[in-house]
């Protein structure tokens, strides 16, 4: 039996007359990478917003490897490895495009401020480790040059990688990434699937809120199609593409 990273279970959510998350439930195993797609305002930002707790669900459930966690602050789920990046980036001003990477990591450094303040050797040995980490993702996405630049002076594209590294280094069991390809080129594009892969290949569970259906289809294991609020489909990306109603909602977007 697969584990489920995230279990979804009658979810909903309604913002005045609109039924934002209509009674959707699914599963996402532990190790997969899962893609969510679906036209503008199909409730994909809507549904992480509901997992992070950011908003409150009017009814149902959200299980992180079994355990409920509707209802816990933002931190605590944070602190349980369940991660996210936003649709908009945001990258913290002031700071360097390392040392946003690093923001990601101090989220769980377990010393206390004052260690950290001394030096102490282990927490100078976590720094480095933690440095060297940074500088291996910040390569990998092709952002190694921007190292030292003002993280608010990248390109657009540049930034919503860079919240993707800084994801990473939270150490994420569960990495939710909100469109993390609008703004980017082609280049950059290539460089994210790899990273998503090689993100997978490390036993990171992802879910990934995706328009770029080139991306979706070379990266994902399961696909899974809102439309409107409610889960219309859900399989391989071979599956969907050939699926009937995934065309229907997109065709009707355009009409
Ligand atoms: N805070 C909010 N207040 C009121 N309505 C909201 C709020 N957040 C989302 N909605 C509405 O809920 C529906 C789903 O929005 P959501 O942002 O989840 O869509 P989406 O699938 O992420 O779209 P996009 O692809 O454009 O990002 C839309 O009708 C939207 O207007
Ligand atoms: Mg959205």
């Amino acid at each position: 039996m697969t584990t489920a990273a995230l279990e979804i279970v009658n979810l909903s959510k309604s913002f005045g007359g609109i039924r934002a998350i209509s009674d959707i439930s699914l599963t996402v195993p532990a190790g997969s990478l899962t893609a969510v797609i679906g036209p503008n305002g199909a409730g994909k930002t809507t549904l992480f917003n509901l997992v992070t707790n950011l908003y409150a669900a009017d009814q149902g459930d959200v299980k992180f490897y079994g355990e409920s966690i509707l209802g816990l602050g933002s931190g605590e789920i944070a602190a349980r490895g369940l991660i996210r990046t936003f649709q908009t980036a945001r990258i913290f001003p002031g700071l360097t495009a390392l040392e946003n990477a690093l923001a990601g990591a101090h989220l769980h450094v377990r010393r206390a401020p004052w260690q950290q303040m001394l030096w102490l050797p282990g927490a100078l040995r976590e720094e480095r480790t933690l440095a060297a980490k940074a500088d291996a993702l910040l390569e990998l996405v092709g952002l190694a040059p921007f190292r030292d630049m003002a993280a608010t002076d990248l390109p657009m594209g540049g930034q919503k990688l860079l919240e993707v590294v800084r994801a990473l280094m939270a150490g994420p069991r569960l990495l939710l990434l909100d469109e993390p390809a609008a703004g980017l080129n082609d280049a950059e594009t290539a460089d994210l699937a790899e990273l998503l892969r090689a993100v997978r290949d490390s036993g990171i569970t992802v879910i990934v809120v995706e328009h770029n259906m080139s991306l979706v289809m070379g990266v994902a294991d399961q696909v899974i199609v809102l439309d409107a609020g409610k889960g219309v489909a859900a399989g391989s990306p071979r599956e969907i593409q050939k699926d009937k109603r995934v065309i229907a909602a997109y065709v009707g977007e355009e009409s």
